[in-house]
């Protein structure tokens, strides 16, 4: 299969989705700007493809994944806003732009960032999508991603990797930053996907593993893109992690160990969809994708 071409017409789905439900023009401007300046700055949207990728392995058919996957980029997309501010990790640059405080300044980022997690759920929350998708699969779906969300999720990750900066290398804290911070929204991503398609207790199963497999693979490469990484390409400051002093796989493992970790957790991630048929070859090469990224 053609997975460029398959990530590119479900990122398009989600871009023109989201730009139809944001277009109206809100009060303040100004806010309503800064959401939009970040949310189209020019993601790869991976979670979203993620969630309409697991859709279609679980047997969904129907284009009425698109607004509950998109409601992750939108998490996803206040998540950068935040996680780039002075008292985070202080970036300047964010998808080959400057960071929303640089352009909005601090206050206007910090409220764009709290709009769109709010307004993520109003739209996970909106039944007016559902034909073919149950309203308790939906109620199910946005319980996992609240969870993946907040404090026992991403939250989380984000505050003990700041609270982490300049501490003593811990292979288990390492671990738990990484699962929470990252690992969790992506496999929420998957199980969202599945849960609305109506998937059975053995499909989410599968699917689950996959998902914790990718999603911490990708903060693996994210580590060592940060090493190794070209500021340019990644749209992102290049060697940011060893100027604060984070804890990541390089640090402790270094390159090479990290580099097969994360090949590990690829293949192991793909094994885990034994049981499912061609239906799930796009979640298979965006595994691998994910693995070779440069970006
Ligand atoms: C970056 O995520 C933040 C991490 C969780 C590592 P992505 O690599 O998905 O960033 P965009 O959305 O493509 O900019
Ligand atoms: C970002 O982690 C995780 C979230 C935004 C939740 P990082 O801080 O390591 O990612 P980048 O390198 O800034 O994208
Ligand atoms: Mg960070
Ligand atoms: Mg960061």
């Amino acid at each position: 299969m053609d997975i460029k071409k398959y990530l590119n017409d479900k990122k398009e789905a989600v871009d023109s989705f989201l730009h139809a439900y944001f277009k109206e023009q809100r009060r303040p401007a100004l806010l309503h700007e800064a959401m939009l300046y970040s949310l189209f700055a020019g993601g790869k949207r991976i979670r979203p493809v993620l969630a309409i990728a697991s859709y279609e392995a679980c047997g969904g058919k129907s284009d009425e994944i698109v607004p509950y996957a998109s409601a992750l980029e939108v998490i996803h997309t206040y998540s950068l806003i935040h996680d780039d501010l002075p008292a985070m990790d202080n970036d300047d640059l964010r998808r080959g732009k400057p960071t929303s405080h640089k352009v909005y300044g601090e206050t206007i980022a910090i409220l764009a960032g709290d709009a769109l997690l709010t307004d993520a759920f109003s739209l996970l929350s909106d039944t007016t999508f559902c034909h073919t998708i149950k309203e308790t699969d939906l109620l199910k779906a946005l319980h996992e991603i609240s969870i993946a969300s907040g404090s026992m999720g991403m939250v989380a990750g984000q505050a003990q990797d700041i609270l982490s900066e300049n501490s003593v290398p811990d292979k288990n804290m390492l671990q738990f930053i990484h699962i929470h911070k990252t690992t969790a929204i992506i496999c929420a991503s998957v199980k969202l996907g599945c849960i609305l398609a109506g998937g059975k207790p053995e499909k989410l199963e599968a699917i689950s593993s996959y998902g914790m497999g990718i999603g911490l693979a990708f903060q693996v490469v994210d580590d060592i893109l940060n090493v190794e990484g070209d500021t340019k390409e990644m749209g992102k400051a290049a060697g940011s992690d060893a100027k604060t002093n984070k804890m990541t796989y390089p640090s402790l493992y270094g390159i090479e160990e990290s580099r097969q970790i994360s090949k590990k957790l690829i293949s192991d991630a793909i094994d885990s969809l034994a049981s499912f048929s061609s239906a799930a070859d796009p979640l298979r090469e965006i595994a691998l994708y994910l693995l070779n990224r440069r970006n």
